[in-house]
């Protein structure tokens, strides 16, 4: 069946605001590495991963096989039972969490991965005010909208937190954004304390924030910002959740978890997206007292099951024996320097941003600071047709994001860069 068939069956049966990327919206049906083939044949390098979430690429043996072999003997039994796998998979994230004493809850969502952290620090500190970032994005539930700080993803007003959104994570649209790294870092840390002295009405649950903002377009803020945040919510008793559901897994190159880039440890991280290599699994890891905070029964009936877990266990083996945190350093860098350069030579690039194999190319109207979604979109229809998929973003939908799987090539990311620099050219013309 053609792509156009399945669109006509698609947009009778599925929401209307399941947004679907190109003016001619593809199925891809196979994959291998980082390469995908859609439904009618066509080859791309995929840049963008099921939205960061096919980490270790397509069809990957090590974690087929895994999955394969655990679909065979148990794929659910339910947490009532003991899970041989969940159990593994908890202390491994727990070790690997850096959160002294941490436990583990299994989801099958990172937007239930919010809300169970949410829980967590809102019944630990007995409030439902929360702290999060503009341009934030924490997903799809009451709760997890409630904390999200960007209009086209707010469905809904209705919360069950009391939130106040303050400055940081977006610095190419902050007010402060001319400041140095450190005057930023202090105007966002003032900002921080006068909307705790003149918003919120005493005891603060928790902030929550993305270390690199994701759908928010890659928003990167200076190293160290949240580690100052965190001194005055100490001062607070107030807990902070690093959002890592898009930044975890070393995807930053530089670091295991977003959150390491400031210094500081969180009293919880949520993940999700790449562990599973597209099978549904997130959770919270939290410190013991934290996590046993919750007084009633709680249950996520998938979270964690035998194969979610199976495979999240073979893709954390696959990720730390070939050392992908590494990769994503060096890979992501000379991406980076090509997405910089070109940045430079095309005045419609506004600003390259992000770490490892996580980048944000922002796109202007030429000369100013205007925002250019029809210059995005036409940029991605391009390199659509040169055959390459990147990811699209940002407050305003002008953002490109580029996060391929953390196994990708040298050689791919080049082959991928020639394509990014004809797109750019054909736009800057069109
Ligand atoms: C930072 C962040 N948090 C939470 C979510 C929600 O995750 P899910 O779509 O798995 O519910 C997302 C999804 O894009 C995300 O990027």
């Amino acid at each position: 069946m053609s792509h156009a068939e399945l669109l006509a069956r698609h947009r009778k049966v599925l929401p209307s605001w399941l947004t679907l990327y190109y003016e001619q919206p593809i199925e891809l049906v196979d994959g291998k590495g980082c390469r995908v083939v859609d439904g009618e044949g066509n080859t791309y390098l995929d840049f963008f991963a099921g939205i960061l979430t096919t980490m270790l690429g397509y069809n990957l043996p090590e974690v087929v096989e895994a999955v394969r072999d655990q679909a065979g003997r148990m794929v659910h039994s339910s947490t009532l039972y003991l899970i041989r796998q969940q159990v593994e998979l908890a202390e491994r994230i727990a070790a690997l969490s850096g959160i002294p004493d941490a436990k583990v809850f299994f989801t099958s969502s990172g937007t239930e991965a919010n809300e169970a952290a949410l829980l967590l620090a809102t019944t630990a500190r007995r409030s439902n005010q929360v702290l999060a970032l503009r341009n934030s994005y924490h997903g799809r539930s009451f709760a997890a909208m409630g904390v999200t700080g960007n209009r086209g993803w707010l469905a809904s007003s209705l919360t069950p937190v009391n939130v106040r959104h303050v400055q940081g994570g977006y610095r190419y649209r902050s007010p402060f954004r001319d400041l140095p790294d450190d005057r930023y870092i202090r105007a966002c840390v003032d900002d921080l304390r006068e909307v705790l002295e003149t918003t919120t009405a005493g005891d603060v649950a928790c902030m929550i924030a993305e270390p690199i903002q994701g759908v928010g377009g890659f928003a990167t803020p200076p190293d160290g910002l949240f580690g100052a945040m965190k001194e005055v919510l100490d001062q607070y008793g107030i807990l902070f959740v690093a959002d890592e559901v898009q930044t975890g897994w070393g995807r930053t190159g530089e670091h295991f978890w977003g959150y390491q880039a400031h210094g500081i440890v969180p009293d919880a991280i949520t993940f999700a997206k790449g562990l599973g290599n597209g099978l549904a699994i997130g959770g919270v890891a939290a410190r013991a007292d934290l996590m046993d905070a919750v007084t009633a029964n709680s249950i996520s009936t998938f979270g964690g099951n035998p194969l979610a877990a199976r495979g999240a266990l073979a893709v954390l083996d696959y990720l730390q024996e070939q050392d992908l945190q590494a990769n994503a350093r060096r890979v992501g860098g000379r991406l980076a320097a090509g997405l910089r350069d070109l940045g430079a030579r095309h005045p419609l690039v506004g600003d390259v941003r992000g770490k490892g194999l996580m980048l944000g190319v922002e796109l202007v109207e030429a000369g100013t600071m205007t925002p250019n979604p029809a210059a995005a979109a036409r940029v991605q229809e391009a390199t659509r047709r040169g055959g390459l998929l990147v990811g699209k973003g940002g407050l305003y939908g002008n953002v490109l994001r580029i996060a391929p799987p953390l196994t990708l090539t040298e050689a791919e990311a080049d082959e991928g860069l020639a394509i990014l620099a004809s797109a750019l050219a054909a736009a800057d013309t069109g």
